[in-house]
């Protein structure tokens, strides 16, 4: 069993190459499925969760190959999916329980083959995470969903047609799952209450280049002019908001200086206010942005929700930063039901936070103690190695496999820029 080792004290300094947005390049990946041409996609991050949609792919008939290069490896960065011949509709349990973004095959499935059954997804460990709203918004283009033995099967033999889709509150994959199913309709979409993120505009921006006619992408409302068919394109991957914002977070909490290259302020404005209000100095340079600490942390106060107010996916790791914060800091989690279990594990670390309902009250220290710790889910493990940074001996941390979902090249990240951090087989 894998664990990393992380010994605290190092101040961080040079620079960070930001990789691509893992929760970009999996949508991006599903638009190959809307075309018969070869979709290339560069600057993939090479992550697990990016080898499980490249299988379930795979296994859908989708010809996967190193962009220019042969032969099958899941390690390049720049990938070439070609879907000239779909071989199956069907989703299969044993690859969609991996990842729950799976679902986003569903709707590009349905549009360009008039049918689809994918294996619910089922919850995960921050919440019960139900696809609702992916299937009402199906249903609105006039496909038929029915859901039995554990799979939700979706049809629209004489294609689907466009409608109205009014989303009741925001859903990131929800609005991507429509997005791309819309793009193959027979007429106009108007997607209401659309999510916002930038992984929804780096989606518009792939599928337009496709042939797609979207407006609105990053607004509130999307509209879509349905097309006979879609082109092949080349498309690079937008870099990776969240993973910036927590290398952010090690820059400050290191009292060090951090070049996060790559990364585009604008993505993660909401997450760099809440670093300057705890005693960040934030600079855009050319290449990227730059994090540095003016020697002191202060406590602050989130609420998490849709972009552009401040992501849910950068609670667990700015939780750590209020843990050793001057004073005290509030954290409300209102995305997801059960995102806080980082706590017990950062308060095995010396941590002082105490949860009431969905808010986090944490009570700065003025150090962590290193302990074994273990991972939960994807951002609650970066949010141990952030604690490990600064924490007064070592810390181990298990369970790496949530982290290498979502964090590409972790330690040798940190290493290049001064952490005492290694990964070590049991
Ligand atoms: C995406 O998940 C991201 N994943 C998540 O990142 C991120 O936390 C989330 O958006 C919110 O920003 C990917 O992009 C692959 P939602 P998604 O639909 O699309 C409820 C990470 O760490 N909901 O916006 O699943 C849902 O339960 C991951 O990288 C319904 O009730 O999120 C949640 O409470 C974690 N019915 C809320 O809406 C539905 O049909 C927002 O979910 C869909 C969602």
């Amino acid at each position: 069993m894998e664990k990393l080792v992380i010994t605290g004290g190092n101040r961080l300094e040079g620079t960070v190459e930001i990789s691509g947005a893992k929760n970009a390049a999996l949508p991006l990946m599903c638009t190959a499925l809307l075309t018969d041409e070869p979709v290339t996609l560069n600057n993939l991050p090479r992550l697990a969760d990016i080898t499980t949609l490249s299988d379930l792919l795979n296994h859908l008939g989708v010809a996967i190959a190193i962009a220019g290069g042969k032969g099958l490896m899941m390690r390049g960065r720049s990938l070439t999916f070609d879907a000239s011949h779909i071989a199956d509709t069907v989703a299969p349990y044993d690859i969609v329980r991996k990842m729950r973004a799976s679902i986003l095959v569903l709707g590009p499935l349905v549009a360009r083959m008039g049918e689809a059954t994918v294996s619910l997804p089922g919850g995960c460990a921050i919440g019960n995470r139900p696809i609702d709203l992916h299937l009402k918004a199906l249903e609105a283009l006039g496909a038929d969903i029915e859901i039995e033995d554990g799979y939700v099967r979706a049809s629209a033999p004489n294609g689907l047609v466009g409608g109205v889709v009014r989303f009741p509150f925001v859903s990131v994959g929800a609005t991507e799952n429509i997005l791309m199913a819309a793009t193959l309709a027979k007429g106009t979409t108007t997607i209401e209450n659309a999510a916002r993120e930038p992984e929804i505009a780096d989606l518009a921006l792939c599928l337009s280049s496709m042939g797609a006619r979207i407006t609105g992408a990053g607004t509130h409302t999307i509209t879509v002019e349905g097309v006979e068919e879609l082109s092949g394109t080349t498309h690079a991957v937008m870099p990776d908001r969240v993973e910036a914002g927590s290398y952010a977070i090690a820059a400050l909490m290191t009292k060090g200086n951090l070049l996060l290259k790559n990364a585009r302020a604008n993505d993660m404005q909401a997450a760099l206010d809440v670093l300057s209000e705890a005693g960040g100095i934030v600079e855009v340079e050319d290449d990227g942005v730059r994090v540095r600490s003016n020697g002191h942390v202060s406590g602050f106060n989130i609420v998490t929700q849709p972009f552009p107010a401040f992501p849910t996916d950068m609670q667990a790791q700015f939780m750590t930063l209020a843990a050793v914060a001057d004073g005290a800091s509030v954290i409300t989690e209102a995305i997801f039901e059960n995102r806080f279990m980082h706590v017990p594990e950062l308060c095995r670390l010396g941590a002082d936070i105490t949860v009431t309902g969905s808010s986090a009250t944490v009570r700065g220290v003025n150090a962590l103690r290193g302990a074994q710790v273990m991972a939960t889910d994807l951002r609650a493990s970066m949010s141990l190695a952030l604690a490990g940074l600064v924490a007064e001996g070592q810390t181990v941390i298990n369970r790496l496999y949530h982290l290498d979902r979502g964090y590409e090249h972790l330690e040798e990240k940190f290493r290049r820029v001064g952490a005492n951090i290694e990964r070590v087989n049991d």
